[in-house]
């Protein structure tokens, strides 16, 4: 009998206990357990009724995605799943924590559902650019009716258990924790009841009434939108369609079949690494993972604006209460008001409570003074980007704050160590770069300095999964991994645009590649007055920037976004770019005046060059160890800046393409266009030579 899967018999019960942590994924040990435990269930004449119950934090969580792309063992879960819908004894699944994927396959598969009131179930598959394969497609709806399978199968988002009851999953819900007693009892129930074997498949009413409808082809042009460029939607809806328009077993053919054409796809390697990808990135290199942790029961925040706002609430978001700092009364009545205007939004949206509302303001104050930061655990500064202010303010916290408080900067590109240094304690003060909007994007860019300590590293990494964001732990240098890298794309961005592209062109091959939006929306959406200030400060200073046709729109107070005008213009109330001839007008005397000749540019020479220059940039990145690893950069950008997780990140992406081809490309723009964003990172050479990609690194 394998070691992760038992059987005993309690009672007239006999118990299946699954017990292979950390989440019992369905790996071959767990599958050939199950298989060797029904059977024993079912050669024993004291077995009344059976229980598949599970050890640990959850019921199975799905297949084991580590197995995906290997040589696949005997028995296969269809095969598993079968066996136990065919034994002739009643079999009561008993469900704690998350019964996913394969898990609720599994489940779904055995004759009743008992489930803890804090359990949840789901068909994530979806997230994997997968659909569900091991007859998830063709039970649930048997149980659901085909608009909320659809939902679930296409969303893979997560039902808890009441709505599970209510939507026939499940067949009862308790309190409590003991996931056991709750299944033996449920089971000595249907033993005492005599309760038949009663088979999803055979449950046929809501597939008759829904056959033909056109609920399918509805859901195929919501998805036209929603799931924009994945693959795996579209076979979801083809396979639960199958439920309805075939019997049982032909559909489980129809649904093998799509599954295969999804495990096939690249979107599902791309989307499996992410899934690795955000849950490495938890593991820095060389913190250890007993590093002490401080604890973070309050925090500061310094500056009222978008950021510091946005900041803030993730912490009252988890009950964490905050003190906002700002100069001016004005300006922080306004920041608390926009705080206040956005969990109202989200109040009105149903995303949450009126009382939530006011619980979360209740844990957000403001002052004038940084008095108030005298017993907080964390100061999170975020005032603009400039140094000398910065300085003023470290030096301040470090006479205010108490020993050992975490000073931390949102900068998003400064010299952390330059910041640290108007300090007493250079070891407690770090990077924290939020990404905007700060209540939103899940990425937290967090920066060591050289002099950072191992606990304060640690407790930046735990603040951000308490606050439910994705942390990655970078290496200090003008950018950190993110900007440094979007700088590089910008710039090339706009050269293109000088040398003869359109700026709806440039984006265009963006938004095709899978990014939500394009460099030149990107620039609208966060207000190009930002990148003049700097510009102008820069010339201010004696430095020789050249001119940009941008500058022009800032001077004509083309703003971007918030004055419904800059690159694009943009309709009252709307945040779709309209491309403007008024701007086309502009570039042209722009090249006119710079002396250029514009000249035809292919998409092919757009994407290389806004790509390829942002992986030569990673190279360097890594190679110097701002980065540990290519998957930290994989997350930084897909989680902040909506690189396509379907297509693994772009180093990811870059091991797809071939780094030999990268490298020859590089190699060419270097000798063509010059300049060294096109030299090629020594990394990429090396591995090129040693035929090897960022992702054996
Ligand atoms: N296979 C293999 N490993 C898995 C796994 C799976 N299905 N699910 C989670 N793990 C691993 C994680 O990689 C992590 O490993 P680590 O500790 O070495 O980093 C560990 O289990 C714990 O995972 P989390 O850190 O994510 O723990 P949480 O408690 O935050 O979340 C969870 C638990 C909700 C189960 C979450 O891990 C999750 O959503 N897992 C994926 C579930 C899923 O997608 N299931 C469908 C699989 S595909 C399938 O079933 C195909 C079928 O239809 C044929």
């Amino acid at each position: 009998m394998s070691e992760v899967v038992t059987y005993n018999r309690e009672g007239a019960i006999g118990v299946i206990t699954v017990n292979y942590p950390p989440v019992n994924a369905l790996g071959h040990a767990v599958r050939s357990g199950l298989v060797a435990a029904l059977e024993q269930g079912q050669n024993d004449a004291d077995a009344k009724a059976l229980l598949l119950v599970c050890e640990g934090r959850t019921f199975i969580a799905g297949a084991d995605i580590r197995e995906f792309g290997k040589p696949m063992q005997e028995p296969g879960l269809t095969s598993v799943i079968d066996q136990y819908e065919n034994s002739d004894k009643p079999i009561v699944a008993a469900i704690h924590g998350t019964a996913l994927g394969g898990g609720l396959e599994t489940a779904l598969g055995c004759h009743y559902r008992v489930a803890l009131s804090s359990a949840k179930v789901g068909l994530p598959e979806v997230k994997l650019g997968l659909l569900p394969g091991a007859g998830g497609t063709q039970r649930l709806p048997r149980l659901t009716g085909a608009r909320k399978a659809l939902e679930m199968i296409t969303s893979g988002e997560f039902v808890n258990a009441k709505d599970a009851l209510g939507l026939g999953i499940v067949d009862a819900v308790e309190d409590g924790s003991d996931i056991k007693a709750v299944g033996l009892a449920y089971a000595q129930k249907v033993a005492d009841e005599g309760k038949p074997v009663r088979r999803v498949r055979d449950v046929t009413d809501k597939v008759e009434a829904e056959k033909g409808g056109e609920v399918f082809d509805q859901f195929r042009a919501g998805l036209e939108k929603k799931a924009r460029g994945l693959f795996s939607p579209f076979k979801c809806v083809d396979a639960v369609e199958a439920a309805f328009n075939l019997p049982f077993d032909e559909g489980m053919k129809r649904e093998r079949e799509l599954f295969m054409e999804c495990m096939d796809s690249p979107q599902r390697g791309g989307l499996i690494h992410s899934f690795f990808a955000e849950r490495e990135v938890s593991k820095v290199k060389g913190l250890s993972k007993d590093t002490p942790v401080r604890d973070v029961n309050s925090v500061g925040i310094i500056g009222a604006g978008t950021m510091g706002g946005g900041i803030a609430m993730n912490f009252a978001n988890v009950g964490i209460p905050v003190t906002i700092v700002e100069v001016k009364q004005d300006a922080l009545d306004k920041g608390l008001g926009i705080i206040r205007k956005n969990y109202e939004n989200s109040a009105k949206k149903g995303r949450i409570t009126q009382q939530q509302v006011e619980e979360r303001m209740a844990l957000i104050s403001g002052s004038l003074t940084y008095d108030d930061f005298r017993d907080v655990d964390l100061v999170i500064e975020a005032v603009f980007e400039n140094m000398a202010i910065k300085k003023e303010i470290f030096g301040k916290l470090d006479e205010v704050c108490k020993p050992g408080a975490i000073l931390a900067s949102n900068t998003s590109t400064l010299d952390i160590d330059e910041i640290a240094s108007a300090t007493k304690r250079p070891e407690d003060v770090v990077g924290m770069h939020f990404f905007s909007p700060a209540n939103v994007m899940k990425l937290l860019e967090n920066v060591r300095g050289s002099e950072t300590s191992d606990e304060v590293k640690a407790t930046v990494m735990a603040v951000a999964k308490k606050i439910k964001k994705v942390g990655v732990l970078v290496g200090n240098c003008h950018g950190f991994v993110g900007n440094r890298m979007l700088h590089k794309r910008g710039a090339e961005a706009m050269a293109l645009v000088n040398e003869g592209a359109s700026p709806q062109q440039v984006d265009k091959v963006l938004t095709d590649l899978g990014y939500p939006m394009g460099q030149f929306a990107m620039s609208d959406l966060a207000g190009i007055d930002v990148g003049y200030r700097i510009r102008e400060e820069r010339r201010n200073a004696g430095e020789d920037v050249a001119p940009s046709w941008m500058d022009k729109l800032v001077e004509m107070n083309r703003l971007g976004q918030k004055t419904q005008a800059g690159v694009y213009k943009y309709e009252e109330g709307s945040r779709k770019p309209i491309p403007d001839p008024e701007v086309d007008q502009l570039i042209a005397e722009f090249r006119k005046e710079q002396g250029i000749t514009p000249r035809e540019i292919s998409d092919q020479e757009i994407l290389e060059r806004c790509m390829y220059v942002m992986i030569n940039e990673g190279a360097k990145i890594l190679e110097e160890g701002i980065a540990d690893r290519s998957l930290d950069i994989d997350v930084v950008w897909i989680y902040g800046y909506g690189f396509p997780a379907y297509r693994g990140g772009p180093m990811f992406w870059a091991d797809q393409v071939g780094l030999d081809t990268i490298l020859n490309t590089v190699r060419n723009f270097h000798d063509t266009l010059g300049g060294q964003q096109w030299k090629p990172a020594a990394l990429l050479e090396k591995l090129v030579s040693e035929n090897k990609k960022f992702g054996d690194l």
